[in-house]
């Protein structure tokens, strides 16, 4: 037997090696995705190797991650329950994708990643590889071994296998576009999350900084008038905000799995990217067209969440999104300063806004006849209504 396991080189993917050698006789190639996180991609090989692997895969994703997939997150102001950017979410997907084509190539007779029962992750994978690899068994060994981490952590020292010590304490899922943060103390939603759960919004600077983001399209091409790629971008804005403390996120979150939980993440560049798109198209769209969008995003966040990123209707949102996003053009100014940013500028070429026409003070004015007839035909409904209700 063949299989194929999606490697993150953590605790549970490396003591998977070893028993999924063992419980099946298989042969196990371990795939590694580089989707952005911080990782000696190096390590983990030689992880795999030593935990049983007979051959290992690194495959770097991070400009098809960036373009592919958190664009759309841009465009579509992705956050679930108005706040978790859907890091983790977004990258599962384009990681199945990845581990299908080694073992089709492969020939393997089983796709195997190491999410427990409990969470939102094996959704989005075994979702994934139905879609792509029909006739690919699905093993994912945490569901079966009923092993907890301590079980775990002796099945490694047992077994001679090698495991990362920092691993232990939180469970920790980071790639380009954000940090998971779980377990441990934070499990418990009353407790404030200690400092060291923390790593990109660590504040070392308490100078002011004011960013300017220009967007074309809907996506940013430059910061500060410096033109990037955006999976450049965003590593730089993770950096650079993330040195003010800006980015934390503390969610009671409703898991797809019928319960809730408490998440901690660090997104910095992608909170201030939404921010600033959401302040973009306020400025642009119609009213209607505002509306319109914000159902859009939130289903479009909805079924990236659910595992259903290949529910046909999310390819009619792309197309959606792409055309709307179109007029998504100008900058916005942010000021981020002492863990907090907000934005306090922004232009565009597609904005209907007029001064002329807004301001107070200049310009102007409806005659008080003009202002008279509008609120009698507007408010006539209601009125009319009201009459014959008493
Ligand atoms: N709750 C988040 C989600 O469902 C984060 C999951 C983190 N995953 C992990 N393997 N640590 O997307
Ligand atoms: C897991 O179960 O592997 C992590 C938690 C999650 O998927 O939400």
């Amino acid at each position: 037997m063949k299989i194929v396991l999606a490697y993150s080189g953590g605790l549970d993917t490396t003591v998977a090696i070893r028993w999924l050698k063992e419980t099946f006789k298989a042969d196990v190639i371990t795939v590694t995705v580089d989707v952005g996180q911080k990782e000696d991609f190096k390590k983990i090989e030689e992880r795999a190797y030593i935990a049983g692997a007979s051959k290992h895969y690194t495959i770097n994703a991070v400009e098809e991650f960036a373009n592919n997939y958190i664009s759309y997150a841009i465009k579509l102001n992705g956050l679930y329950e108005g706040v978790y950017p859907l890091s983790t979410a977004l990258a599962r997907p384009l990681i199945a994708e990845k581990v299908v084509e080694v073992a089709k190539k492969e020939s393997a007779d089983a796709v195997a990643h190491g999410s427990t029962s409990k969470g939102n992750d094996q959704v989005r994978f075994d979702l994934a590889v139905k879609t792509l690899y029909p006739d690919a068994k699905i093993i994912a060994p945490a569901r079966i071994w009923n092993m907890t981490r301590e079980d775990e952590i002796k099945y490694a020292k047992e077994k001679g296998i090698p495991i990362k010590i920092e691993s232990n304490k939180y469970s920790i899922d980071e790639n380009l576009w954000g940090r998971s943060i779980e377990g441990d103390i934070i499990s418990d939603p009353s407790v404030e999350v200690p400092e060291d759960a923390f790593e990109w919004t660590k504040q070392t600077t308490h100078n002011k900084e004011i960013i300017t983001i220009q967007f074309k399209n809907g996506l940013p091409i430059s910061i500060n008038e410096e033109k990037m790629e955006l999976s450049k971008l965003i590593a730089l804005l993770n950096l650079k905000l993330g040195s003010h403390g800006f980015g934390r996120i503390e969610h009671i979150e409703n898991r797809v799995v019928g319960f809730k939980s408490r998440e901690v993440y660090e997104a910095p560049a992608a909170l201030a990217l939404i921010i600033s798109h959401t302040d973009l198209e306020k400025t642009i769209y119609t009213p209607f067209e505002l509306r319109f969008k914000r159902y859009v995003d939130q289903l479009w966040a909805d079924l990236v969440y659910q595992g259903l990123w290949f529910e046909p209707l999310r390819e009619t949102l792309h197309k959606t999104a792409d055309d709307m996003n179109r007029w998504i053009e100008g900058e916005v100014k942010l000021e981020v300063f002492n863990g907090s940013l907000r934005v306090i500028g922004r232009k565009s070429i597609y904005s209907p806004y007029s001064e002329k026409i807004a301001s107070y003070n200049k310009g102007w004015y409806p005659t008080d006849e003009m202002a008279r007839g509008f609120i009698e035909i507007w408010g006539m409904h209601s009125l009319m209504a009201k009459r014959v209700r008493g």
